[in-house]
């Protein structure tokens, strides 16, 4: 039996994306990546902390050649509100240049931290770089960005479970969960 909802920090979160639903999404996801890079190797690049979970699960839906890297990237410290400046760290050396790029990400937003990566990858002369986001809020989106592989468009509530966090807390439940109440941002 799933919880119908949780508290975390004093705030009720309720159930919104069944890991059901995230499963069937992220098999689908996997058949499209797969077609597309079909003969090609691809290289996974999650940003940590929040796509772990997805990561994991969308590169045991691939059939093709691919490998594995993290890179991290912060954007919202314990708010629930982006900050607009993004910190980028932890890429190994020689992961970019020339290899076929998937950045796998949870949740784009504002697209802030989206578009630091992006920029900040685009000078490793990488062969091409494509975008699979687990979730999108385009209400809130306020940079151009072309997300290839969309798990789910969602309208601006806060979201936890799966990976994603509200605080730090929240990333082990199996469903995703929204805010609840007045205050859904
Ligand atoms: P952006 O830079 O505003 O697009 O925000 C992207 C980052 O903010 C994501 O990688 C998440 O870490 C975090 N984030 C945005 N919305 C949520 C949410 O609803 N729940 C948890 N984290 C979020």
């Amino acid at each position: 039996m799933k919880a119908k909802s949780i508290s975390l920090g004093g705030k009720r979160f309720g159930l919104y994306i069944s890991k059901e639903m995230i499963a069937r999404r992220v098999r689908e996801l996997g058949r499209e990546i797969n077609h597309d890079f079909e003969g090609k190797t691809l290289v996974l690049l999650c940003v940590l902390n929040g796509s772990f979970i997805f990561a994991a699960d969308l590169i045991r839906s691939l059939k093709i050649d691919c490998e594995f890297q993290t890179i991290s990237a912060k954007s919202y410290g314990d708010l629930m509100e982006s900050s607009g400046g993004v910190e980028i760290s932890g890429l190994g050396e020689g992961i970019i240049g020339g290899k076929d790029i998937l950045i796998v990400e949870d949740i784009v937003d504002t697209g802030n931290t989206m578009a630091a990566l992006v920029n900040f990858l685009e000078k490793l002369s990488p062969l091409s770089i494509n975008i699979c986001s687990l979730l999108h809020k385009p209400e809130l989106l306020v940079n151009e960005i072309n997300i290839k592989y969309l798990g789910f468009t969602i309208p601006p509530r806060f979201v936890v479970g799966y990976g994603l966090d509200c605080a730090g807390k929240g990333r082990q439940f199996p469903d995703i969960y929204a805010l609840t109440g007045s205050d859904t941002k």
